[in-house]
C-alpha cells in the first residue's frame, strides 16, 4: 500500500493512519508480518517501523515509536506491505520495506518472487554489499542503490528500469527514496497493482495516444561500471547479470503523437515508451488544471481495491511491464517494454463497490457473513443470465465465442484449491450435457508436466481471485498453443479476466475471507449455466436442461433453509472439536463436495480432514475406520444411493461414527442394529446418529446445498478451537507467487 499527498496539508498521524487503515483493508492477502515508511524530521531521513504480526500489532509500535505525530507534510509519500513469507521466515528483520543500506536510502515493498535474486546477491554481495535479511525482495534496494551510486544523475525513473531489467520473475513495487524526495515508483509485473487517484478539484486529463513505431535499438555505454558481462562471466559459476543501458529510439518522436482531451473518469493516460523522456513535459500536465495551476492531488496505491475504495472510486490498474512515477502531483505510466497487443492507454475506471462490501457487517467474522452472503450471491451470479420462463442462458462475455467452444474437441479446465474444487463438482455435468471430453486439471501440476494441447482445445481457467500465479502461468502456456482460452473469475479487472480470450464474472462480491466459501457456490452456478448454454443446441438435453434450470430457480431458498442448520452445526462442532482427524466422504457429484468440504475443514480447523470417493473406501481408508473417528457422509438422495447406503454399513459395521448430510424425509440410511450379548456394543438406531437434513434439489445442484453444511462445520470447528478463520496460519487469499 502507498500514498501520496501533494499540495494537500496532511499531518505525520494522518499519514500513518491512512497507511495503516489500507494495510489492514489488505491484511487477508498476508499477515505473518507487517512494516512502513514515513519521511523523517530531517531532509534525508526516512523512519521504517516494521514487525512480526498483524497489522495491529504494527499500530502498538508505531504508538510507542515517539514520532512527531503532529508535524505536517504538505507532500509526502509513504509506503507499507503485509508479508507472507516467501523467502525467509516471519521476522522484522523480513517484514517489508527493506532498505538498501543502514541509512535506508532506497526502501522497497514488494509482493512476488524474484527469481534470480540469489545470483544478484552475490554479487552485490562481492561488491561489499552487506545482506541483512532472508528476502529476495532486499536485492533490489542494494540494486537499486548500486545503480544509484553508479550514477548520480538517472532520474527515478530511468533507475528503476535499469534495476527491473535485470530481475527474473513476479513483482508489484513501490520504491520510495530519500534521493527522490515526493516521487513514488510503481511497477508491476506478474503481481497486480493499482492506483486510485483523488483530486480537490474537477480535472481534465490531457492525454496522448503514442503510436508504437518500430523502435530501433541502440545499446549505449553502461550508465556505471561493474555487473556487466564481462566483469561477472559465466566462468564463476554465477549466472551473469547484464547491466548494458539499452535505450530505444523512435525514428521521429515528434511524428508520433496525437493529442486529445478527456474528463478525468472516462480519459486515459499517456504512457511512453522507454527513452522517450522528452516528452516529460507534457505527460506532467495530466493533473495540472487550464489555467496551468498545480492541482491538490492523493494516490492511493495497492494490490486490491479494498485498500483504496474508502479514499476514492476513481482507479487506475496497471499492466505488467509499466512503470508508473509519481512526482509534482502527476502521474506518469511508462513501459519497461514494448510488447504487441499491449493498448498504451490505461483508462481511469470508476469503481462502483462501496465499502460495507468490504466490511463484516455486523458479523464476527468475513467467512461466516460470506457464507450468509449465498442465497444472495449465486442469485447475483444467475441475475440476467438465466431466463426462467424461456428456459433459456444468456452470457454475454460468451456469445462471439459459442460456436468455436462448442466445436473444441476437449474441454481443459484448470485451476488452484477450491476453484480446482468447483471444476471438478462440474466435470459431470459438463460432459453429460455436451459430450465433449472434459479433464479438470490443479494449475501447478499441469504446469509441472506441461501436456500436449491444441488449437482446437477449450480451456476454461476458474479463478476467484483472478490473480493466482499458477493459474496465470498455466493460462499462457495454453495461450501460446492457440487454444481457446475462457475465464471464470470473480474479480473484475484481474489479470485473468483480462488476459482470457472471453470469460464470465461470477459477481459474487468481494470475498475476504482466507478460506473461499461464497465464490465456490457461484463459480459452481456459473459453470452450470456454460454446461446449459454449451448443450443450447442438444435437442436430446431439452428435459435436462428444463430440470436444472428449474432447480436454479428455486435454490436460493432452498440455501436459505440450509442456514437454519447453524445452530445444530455450532453445537456438533463443539462437540467434535478436540477431535484431531476426520474423513468427509461423497460419491458422484458429492465427491468435489467432499474434497471441497475436507479442505475447509483442515484449513481452518488444523483438523486432519481427508475428502473421500465411497468407491474408493474399501481400497484403503476403510483401514482408518475405528470407534471415534468422526466420518461426515455425504449422503442425500441420488442416483448413486445404493453405493452410499452400502458404504454407510462399511462404516457403522466398523463402528466407526458416521456424521450424515442427507436429505430432508430422505429413505431410511441404516437398519436397527441390537446390543451385543456381551453388553460391549449399545442397540443404535438411526436417530441416535447425527444428522443434518438439508433439502433436496437437482442432483447436480445438491453440491451447493451440502458444501454450505461443511463450510459452517469448518467454521465452527475453528471458532470452538480459538482459532480465527478469517486469518489461517501460513495462508494467503490470493497467491501471487509459485
Ligand atoms: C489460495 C486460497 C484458496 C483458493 C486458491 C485459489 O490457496 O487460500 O482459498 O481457493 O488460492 O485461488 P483463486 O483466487 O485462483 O480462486
Amino acid at each position: 500500500f502507498g500514498y501520496v499527498n501533494y499540495l494537500v496539508e496532511r499531518s505525520r498521524e494522518d499519514i500513518l493512519n491512512t497507511l495503516l487503515a489500507g494495510l489492514s483493508r489488505l491484511e487477508y492477502r498476508g499477515y505473518d508480518s507487517a512494516g512502513l515508511t514515513v519521511d523523517g524530521d530531517k531532509t534525508n531521513e526516512s523512519y521504517v517501523v516494521r514487525q512480526v504480526g498483524k497489522v495491529a500489532e504494527l499500530r502498538s509500535l508505531v504508538n510507542e515509536s515517539g514520532f512527531d505525530l503532529n508535524r505536517k507534510f504538505i507532500s509526502h509519500v509513504g509506503i507499507a506491505h503485509n508479508r507472507w513469507a516467501t523467502h525467509g521466515q516471519p521476522a522484522a528483520r523480513n517484514a517489508h520495506p527493506q532498505r538498501s543500506d543502514p541509512s535506508s536510502e532506497f526502501l522497497v515493498v514488494h509482493n512476488g518472487i524474484i527469481t534470480n535474486y540469489a545470483a544478484v546477491k552475490s554479487i552485490l554481495e562481492s561488491k561489499g554489499y552487506i545482506f541483512e535479511s532472508e528476502t529476495d525482495t532486499e536485492c533490489i534496494a542494494k540494486l537499486l542503490k548500486y545503480v544509484y551510486d553508479s550514477n548520480r544523475n538517472l532520474d527515478f525513473k530511468k533507475l528503476i528500469e535499469l534495476v527491473l531489467r535485470e530481475l527474473e520473475g513476479a513483482y508489484a513495487v513501490l520504491v520510495k527514496s530519500v534521493h527522490y524526495p515526493g516521487e513514488l515508483i510503481a511497477a508491476r509485473k506478474g503481481s497486480p497493482l493499482l492506483i486510485g487517484i483523488k483530486s480537490e478539484r474537477k480535472l481534465r486529463v490531457d492525454f496522448v495516444d503514442v503510436e508504437f513505431p518500430e523502435f530501433s535499438v541502440t545499446t549505449e555505454p553502461s550508465a556505471y561500471s561493474g555487473l556487466s558481462d564481462d566483469e561477472e562471466g559465466s566462468a564463476s559459476g554465477v549466472p551473469t547479470i547484464s547491466m548494458s543501458d539499452m535505450t530505444l529510439e523512435p525514428p521521429n518522436p515528434a511524428g508520433l503523437l496525437r493529442t486529445s482531451t478527456a474528463l478525468l473518469g472516462d480519459g486515459g493516460l499517456f504512457v511512453p515508451s522507454p527513452g522517450i523522456s522528452d516528452l516529460r513535459h507534457s505527460q506532467s500536465r495530466a493533473f495540472i488544471s487550464d489555467d496551468g495551476v498545480p492541482i491538490p492531488t492523493e494516490f492511493f496505491l495497492a494490490s486490491d481495491l479494498p485498500a483504496i475504495i474508502e479514499k476514492t472510486k476513481k482507479v487506475i490498474f496497471l499492466e505488467d511491464d509499466d512503470i508508473a512515477h509519481i512526482y509534482d502531483g502527476g502521474l506518469h505510466i511508462h513501459r519497461l517494454r514494448h510488447e504487441e497487443g499491449v493498448s498504451n492507454i490505461r483508462s481511469i475506471q470508476n469503481i462502483e463497490m462501496e465499502l460495507a462490501e468490504f466490511k463484516r457487517g455486523g458479523y464476527d467474522h468475513f467467512m461466516l457473513k460470506e457464507i450468509y452472503e449465498q442465497p444472495e450471491s449465486i442469485v447475483n451470479t444467475m441475475r440476467g443470465r438465466v431466463n426462467f420462463e424461456n428456459q433459456s442462458v444468456k452470457l454475454g462475455g460468451l456469445s462471439n465465442y459459442l460456436t468455436t467452444i462448442r466445436r473444441s474437441r476437449r474441454i481443459v479446465m484448470i485451476a488452484c484449491g477450491t476453484s480446482y474444487h468447483s471444476c471438478l463438482a462440474a466435470r459431470d455435468l459438463f460432459e453429460e450435457l455436451t459430450d465433449i471430453p472434459i479433464s479438470v486439471e490443479v494449475a501447478s501440476y499441469f504446469i509441472d508436466r506441461k501436456p500436449p494441447l491444441f488449437r482446437d482445445d477449450t480451456c476454461i481457467f476458474v479463478s476467484q481471485s483472478g490473480e493466482t500465479a499458477d493459474t496465470l502461468v498455466a493460462l499462457k502456456y495454453c495461450l501460446e498453443r492457440g487454444a481457446m482460452c475462457v475465464g471464470v473469475v470473480n474479480v473484475v479487472g484481474s489479470s485473468l479476466s483480462r488476459l482470457t480470450m472471453c470469460g464470465v464474472h461470477i459477481n459474487a462480491g468481494p470475498e475476504i475471507g482466507v478460506a473461499s466459501t461464497k465464490a465456490f457456490t457461484s463459480q459452481y452456478v456459473a459453470l452450470v449455466m456454460m454446461a446449459l448454454l454449451f448443450s443450447e443446441d442438444r435437442m436430446s438435453k431439452l428435459q435436462r436442461r428444463k430440470e436444472i434450470i428449474d432447480g436454479l430457480g428455486t435454490l436460493s431458498e432452498k440455501l436459505s433453509e440450509v442456514l437454519e442448520l447453524n445452530d445444530v452445526i455450532e453445537e456438533t462442532a463443539e462437540a467434535m472439536k478436540d477431535k484431531t482427524k476426520m474423513l468427509v466422504l461423497g460419491s458422484g457429484y458429492q465427491y468435489a463436495t467432499a474434497l471441497e468440504g475436507a479442505l475447509k475443514i483442515k484449513e481452518i480447523s488444523y483438523i486432519l480432514a481427508e475428502g473421500i470417493l465411497m468407491g474408493e473406501l474399501k481400497h484403503g481408508p476403510l483401514a482408518l475406520v475405528e470407534k471415534d473417528l468422526p466420518i461426515v457422509m455425504i449422503a442425500t438422495k441420488d442416483k448413486l444411493y445404493d453405493l452410499v447406503a452400502s458404504s454407510v454399513s462399511q462404516v457403522t459395521s466398523r463402528l466407526g461414527e458416521p456424521v450424515f448430510i442427507t436429505s430432508k424425509n430422505g429413505p431410511r440410511l441404516i437398519e436397527p442394529t441390537k446390543a451385543s450379548t456381551d453388553g460391549k456394543v449399545a442397540a443404535r438406531a438411526e436417530s441416535d446418529y447425527v444428522k443434518f437434513e438439508v433439502p433436496e434439489t437437482v442432483d447436480c445442484l445438491q453440491t451447493i446445498l451440502n458444501i454450505l453444511v461443511l463450510q459452517m462445520l469448518g467454521y465452527w470447528l475453528a471458532v470452538k478451537k480459538g482459532y480465527d478463520p478469517d486469518f489461517p496460519r501460513n495462508l494467503a487469499k490470493a497467491v501471487t507467487t509459485r
